[in-house]
């Protein structure tokens, strides 16, 4: 067995040794670049440290751990801090770092995402369970709570409440075919892994063309589920997760939306995860990418804030019209623009144990639900909208003193909120975020392979946008990378034999 690895593994190896020639480039404008040593290896850049950069880094240290591919990898990351939209590291209460730390950005991953889950095991990070159980959960349209439980979001499949607004059928279609979107993502971490070139490619390999090319209510409806049902409570998902109403957002993505089983946080922070992944790398933090062009075969100038230097391959890792970044115009006009959801959070303290009642015109015997998420079907027939996507509480920072965290499109006043909580607000922070693309349905995505050697994870996100899927782009990226450009993957060359197939819970990456 272990003679057999090598004889696969040897030309491969011999490969990577081989003296790393430099094509010498001088144009007008650039730096002049000197010509490395012959023996220096190959390297890759990483544009971006979030999510995907921070784990396409990690991906490449495993293969470099399995197989001995001998490359350096370099993380550029123009903000101070890693994580990306995932950040967190310094949003305390008061800035009091005796205080726990609130989320900022992206908060949950679920069970089915088994990067997340899987990391923050081998990492000894300690998950914390996300449920709002005790608080209930409401729905606002803008003028009226429309159905509130106080058994809370994470459970309302079982809710009698629900069972009485919404019927049987529509709660159990939705979950149906949820539960058959979730089966089919499980697919993605198999042994026999799906590879993609493009997501219009994934998309068909996963059946899920029918998903993508309609939205949330359109797909739903013509599977039976009620109109009252899709507005209120899956609408509440969609508008809590994705910023967008379910007449808008695709049904893959409404779907998504609805897959809360298990809902998990690293406890002091995701980015605790992207740390980890980022250990075998060199991250250079505050070092903003301005080019990328090609010189010479195959090989990669990139400028940045430390100046020009060559790599092998480049993996952008962030959304392009993000980036400032140039590139040649026949990669650019690849990229078709895509708008982003420009989110406000405020996170502020309160006093106030609960919602009072009299900001939702109720009676002050009772007792407003710490989950309010909120329906546009009001204002789609003539009523208010909602004036925030969604409210919460999120525990308490100290005796008799809450942290409560507010989306919304438009930025939510001091006079709003000393309104809402009756003048009992301590602590604001407001952040704004181009926080998901916008997501209507569509049959075409950017391309993952920009050109040789140079690859595009968040090409992923029109499709679904979370931590996990922006893992798992940057695992298909840096798998295709090291089959092109250093003939093994992840988990070796092609047709190596993996190991741990039977492990019961297999995670393609992680076990091979
Ligand atoms: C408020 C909010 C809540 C969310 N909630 C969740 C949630 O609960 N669960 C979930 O899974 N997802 C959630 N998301 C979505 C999730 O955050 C994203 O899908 C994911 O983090 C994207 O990761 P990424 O690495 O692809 O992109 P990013 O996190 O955006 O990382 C890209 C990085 O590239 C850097 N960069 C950009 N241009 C350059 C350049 N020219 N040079 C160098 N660096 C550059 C940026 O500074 C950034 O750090 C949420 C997002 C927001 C904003
Ligand atoms: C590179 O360009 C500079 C400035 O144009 C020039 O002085 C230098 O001689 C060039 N180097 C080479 C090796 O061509
Ligand atoms: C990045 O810049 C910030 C703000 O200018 C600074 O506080 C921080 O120390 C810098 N970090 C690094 C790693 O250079
Ligand atoms: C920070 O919070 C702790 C714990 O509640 C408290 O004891 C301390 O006084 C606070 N510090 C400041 C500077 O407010
Ligand atoms: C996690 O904890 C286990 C058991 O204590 C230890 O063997 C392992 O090295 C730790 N891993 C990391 C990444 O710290
Ligand atoms: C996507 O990939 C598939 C499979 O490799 C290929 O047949 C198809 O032409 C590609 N589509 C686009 C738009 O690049
Ligand atoms: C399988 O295990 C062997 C022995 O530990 C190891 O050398 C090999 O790299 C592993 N294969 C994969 C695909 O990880």
């Amino acid at each position: 067995m272990r003679t057999r690895w090598l004889a696969v593994l040897l030309p491969v190896v011999s490969g990577f040794q081989l003296p790393f020639k430099l094509p010498f480039f001088n144009q007008s404008g650039q730096q002049t670049l000197q010509q490395p040593p012959a023996d220096s290896k190959p390297r890759i850049a990483i544009i971006g440290a979030g999510a995907g950069g921070s784990s396409a880094a990690f991906w490449i240290s495993k293969a470099k751990e399995r197989f001995g591919v001998d490359v350096e990898v370099d993380v550029y990351e123009k903000e101070s801090y890693i994580g990306g939209r995932a950040c967190s590291t310094t949003v305390f209460p008061y800035g009091n770092s005796s205080l726990p730390p609130v989320e900022l950005g992206a908060s949950i991953f679920v069970k089915v995402n088994k990067n997340m889950w899987r990391a923050a095991d081998e990492f000894n990070l300690t998950r914390l369970n996300f449920r709002d159980d005790d608080q209930g959960m409401g729905v606002w349209d803008g003028e009226k709570l429309l159905f509130a439980t106080t058994g809370g979001w994470w459970g309302w499949w079982d809710n009698a409440k629900a069972l009485l607004r919404y019927g049987f059928h529509s709660p159990r279609r939705t979950q149906a075919l949820v539960d058959t979107m979730v089966n089919k993502f499980q697919s993605l971490y198999a042994p026999e892994v799906p590879r993609w070139q493009n997501i219009s490619h994934l998309s068909s390999i996963l059946g899920w063309d029918e998903l993508v090319s309609q939205t949330t209510s359109e797909y739903l409806l013509s599977n039976g589920v009620s109109n009252k049902f899709i507005s209120e409570l899956v609408e509440g998902a969609t508008r809590v997760n994705y910023g967008q109403n379910a007449d808008e957002l695709h049904a893959l993505e409404g779907a998504c939306s609805l897959a809360a089983t298990g809902a998990s946080a690293v406890e002091g922070g995701n980015f605790r995860i992207f740390e980890n992944f980022l250990k075998q790398a060199n991250v250079f933090l505050n070092t903003s990418v301005k080019s990328v062009s090609q010189t010479g075969t195959n090989k990669w100038a990139l400028e940045s804030d430390r100046g020009a230097e060559i790599y092998t391959a480049v993996i952008l890792a962030a959304p392009f019209h993000s980036t400032q970044l140039q590139v040649p115009s026949d990669i650019s006009s690849q990229i078709p623009p895509q708008p982003y959801v420009h989110l406000h959070v405020t996170l502020l303290t309160t006093t106030q144990p609960s919602f009072p009642a009299q900001s939702f015109s109720l009676p002050p015997s009772t007792k407003v639900p710490g989950m309010l998420l909120t329906t546009f079907e009001g204002a789609r027939n003539g009523g208010k909208q909602p004036e925030f996507n969604s409210m919460s509480y999120h525990g308490l920072i100290s005796e008799g003193e809450w942290v409560v965290k507010i989306f919304s499109k438009k930025r939510i006043s001091d006079k709003w909120l000393s309104k809402m909580f009756d003048g009992q607000v301590g602590w604001v922070l407001r952040k704004e975020w181009d926080a998901y693309p916008v997501l209507p349905p569509s049959s075409e995505f950017p391309p993952t392979k920009l050109a040789p050697g140079f690859y595009y994870v968040n090409s992923f996100e029109p499709f679904i946008s979370t931590m996990e899927t922006e893992a798992l782009a940057s695992r298909n990226v840096v798998d295709m990378l090291l089959h092109e450009s250093f003939e093994s993957g992840i988990c070796g060359p092609v047709g190596t034999p993996l190991n741990d197939t039977d492990k019961e819970d297999f995670v393609y990456g992680w076990d091979c």
